[in-house]
């Protein structure tokens, strides 16, 4: 999907990263894999231009339908790792992953936020009306309604159970949401000071009260330099090995069931390399080692 925000081409993000052998990665760490293919989705041209919060509908009604996905792999135990696409996403893949879990009992979902960017705007607050800068709001239950009633009526995750990792870029009405809000927020500041590995680990034990994580990995978490393919890079970002570290720690406290990768634009990358960093990535959030030492 690309109609969360105004470039064309994060919609080939999912080829983009099948091309860069995600499931073959997969498979070589012993997982068996199904690519469930695409969620129909609208392209632009073809979608009415509200006024306010850019496609809106179209969005809700893509969402809806990934939310019903997620719902079938989680009471199915699978292991979701969902591909974008712009952030929008989210909001119809956590809203599914936590409801289907909380039906089914297996209890409470936290996220992990892993973006240059909080998302965290309200149709008020939004100076673009770009609904890719706005899931985790609704997520909480703050924001169009449209948008909060995805996979549900009201929020689907509590804010005390969201961790955000790697902020850089927050508007300034959305700055006083997110205070508000009570939300455990990283920024680069504090990954700059105490390091990468001891942020992704507060950020975990902000979580570890809860039964199952999704991690919710925008690209552009990354220095630009390193993943230019993203439609809202933002300079000081995550270096490579960062990045990888985090996604190692991750794996090492074995607390994420749950995957989104998305806002990789192949149209503005250099030679699909952000899809090849982000499948690296998913390889190290899913068990790759450099060598297996027993621990
Ligand atoms: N804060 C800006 C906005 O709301 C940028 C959001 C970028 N979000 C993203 N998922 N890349 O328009
Ligand atoms: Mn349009
Ligand atoms: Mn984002
Ligand atoms: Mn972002």
């Amino acid at each position: 999907m690309d109609l969360g925000q105004d470039r064309r081409g994060v919609d080939m993000g999912p080829s983009a990263l099948r091309y860069a052998r995600l499931a073959g990665v997969l498979e070589d760490l012993g997982y068996p894999v199904a690519d469930l293919g695409n969620v129909e989705t609208p392209i632009p041209e073809t979608v009415e231009e509200a006024s306010g919060t850019k496609h809106v509908g179209a969005v809700r009604a893509v969402c809806e339908r990934v939310a019903l996905r997620a719902r079938d792999m989680v009471s199915g135990g699978l292991f979701p790792i969902f591909l974008g696409g712009d952030h929008s996403i989210s909001i119809g893949t956590v809203s599914g992953v936590a409801g289907a879990a909380r039906e089914a009992g297996g209890g409470r979902t936290g996220v992990l936020w892993v973006d240059a960017h909080s998302d965290f705007n309200t149709p008020e607050t939004s100076p673009s009306g770009n609904v890719h800068g706005m899931p985790l709001a609704a997520l909480t239950g703050r924001g169009h309604p449209d948008l909060v009633r995805i996979g549900g009526e009201g929020a689907s995750i509590n804010p005390e159970d969201t961790a955000l990792v790697g902020l850089r870029s927050v508007d300034a009405e959305e700055r006083q949401l997110l205070e508000e809000a009570g939300v455990n927020v990283y920024t680069m500041k504090e990954i700059d000071a105490y390091g990468a590995a001891t942020v992704i680990r507060r950020a975990l034990e902000d979580l570890s009260h809860l039964d199952r994580v999704h991690l919710s990995l925008d690209l552009d978490v990354v220095d630009p330099d390193v993943a230019p393919g993203v439609g809202t890079p933002v300079r000081g970002g995550l270096t490579y090995r960062e990045a990888h570290l985090m996604m190692e720690l991750a794996n090492e406290s074995g607390v994420v069931t749950s995957l989104d990768v998305v806002e990789v634009n192949p149209i503005l990358d250099v030679r699909n390399g952000t899809a090849e960093l982000a499948v690296e990535l998913v390889g190290s959030l899913m068990g790759r080692q450099i060598i297996n030492f027993p621990r």
